[in-house]
């Protein structure tokens, strides 16, 4: 008999998920969904063979070089990797996976909701109505911005990129532009316009969503600078990493009314410590981190990290591999 390979879970994944992978795999599994702290992380995976964390969980240099030498895969259930510190990895001989792919269409139906929410007053009305304030209607009343026909600006054209331009191209006649290291063919370009440089595509969009992961080269992408070159009133949108923008610059763009309005699904420091400026204002559309959070995507993100699992521990190179 083939003993099976100890997988630690990390958080409550999926029902279909955690059947596989108990048909699969002899898995710690964390049925009350806790957050756990890394020494209780380092202390469950004694004896294990791998890991499936997400973004939650902090794999810093200093965690991965603490976890036992029977750890030899890191399947993470998210496709942003910034919460693992990958040349910690390779150093230590772990394989690490992510889950591109099933969530584009999710995280770009989000990076869709929030522009249109954004746009168009979305949190103020619900929490008018919600609190019984609702008392008139004028002409004047609740008036928004609309997004069909305006320039979309979309900095990092990968997979959620394209689908989110696919999907506001088709459904809200929205022109897009953007900035990406390289520019896409032709096909795939569909018609978007490409800058060589974040600088140049800014003051063509009438609307920002950024779609690009958080590294070192990335963070603070969204400077008081660069908002300033944005046209006046413009929205900015966010359902990447929260570290690509400079909040207080944010805020004080929010704030002045150089900014019509924000999205947000993403924050440094979540979920708890977010620039408190936010909740302040009255034209910032928040969400907790829900771009893939559909059932449909998660089960497919929790099959694709045990994808990648079957392919380590069947000698072959897993189709996700990032370290
Ligand atoms: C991802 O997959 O990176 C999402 O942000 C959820 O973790």
């Amino acid at each position: 008999m083939t003993v099976k390979p100890a997988i630690l879970v990390t958080r409550k994944l999926p029902d279909a998920v955690e059947e596989r992978l108990r048909r699969d795999y002899d898995p710690r599994l964390n049925p009350d969904d806790g957050l756990y702290s890394s020494d209780e992380l380092i202390e469950l995976c004694k004896g294990a063979a791998g890991i499936v964390p997400c973004h939650t969980e902090q794999l810093s240099a200093e965690v991965i070089e603490r976890l036992p030498g029977s750890i030899k895969i890191i399947a993470n259930f998210s496709v942003g990797v910034d919460h693992c510190d990958l040349n910690a990895a390779r150093k230590k001989g772990i394989t690490v996976t992510n889950t591109p792919e099933v969530l584009n269409e999710a995280t770009a139906e989000i990076a869709l909701l929030l522009i249109l929410a954004a746009s168009r007053r979305a949190g103020e009305g619900e929490r008018l109505v919600r609190s019984r304030e609702w008392r008139d209607w004028s002409p004047d009343f609740m008036v928004g911005v609309q997004s069909t026909g305006k320039n979309l600006g979309i900095i990092g054209m990968g997979r959620v990129g394209q689908v989110l331009a696919r999907k506001a191209r088709d459904g809200l006649g929205m022109n897009i532009h953007y900035h990406n290291r390289t520019r896409l063919p032709p096909e795939q370009e569909a018609g978007a316009i490409f800058y060589d440089s974040v600088e140049e595509l800014l003051p063509n969009a009438d609307v920002l969503s950024l779609h690009c992961p958080a590294t070192p080269e990335t963070t603070g992408l969204l400077n008081g600078e660069r908002i300033s070159l944005l046209p006046d009133g413009a929205v900015v949108v966010n359902t990447a990493r929260g570290a690509l923008i400079d909040d207080a610059a944010l805020v004080a763009a929010l704030s002045s009314g150089k900014l019509w309005a924000a999205g947000l699904d993403v924050y440094n420091n979540e979920p708890v410590d977010i620039h408190p400026g936010y909740r302040d204002l009255d034209n910032v559309f928040l969400l907790p981190h829900i771009g893939s959070a559909t059932r449909e995507t998660r089960v497919a993100m929790g099959f694709r990290a045990l994808d990648n699992l079957d392919a380590y521990f069947a000698g072959r190179e897993p189709g996700d591999r990032v370290a």
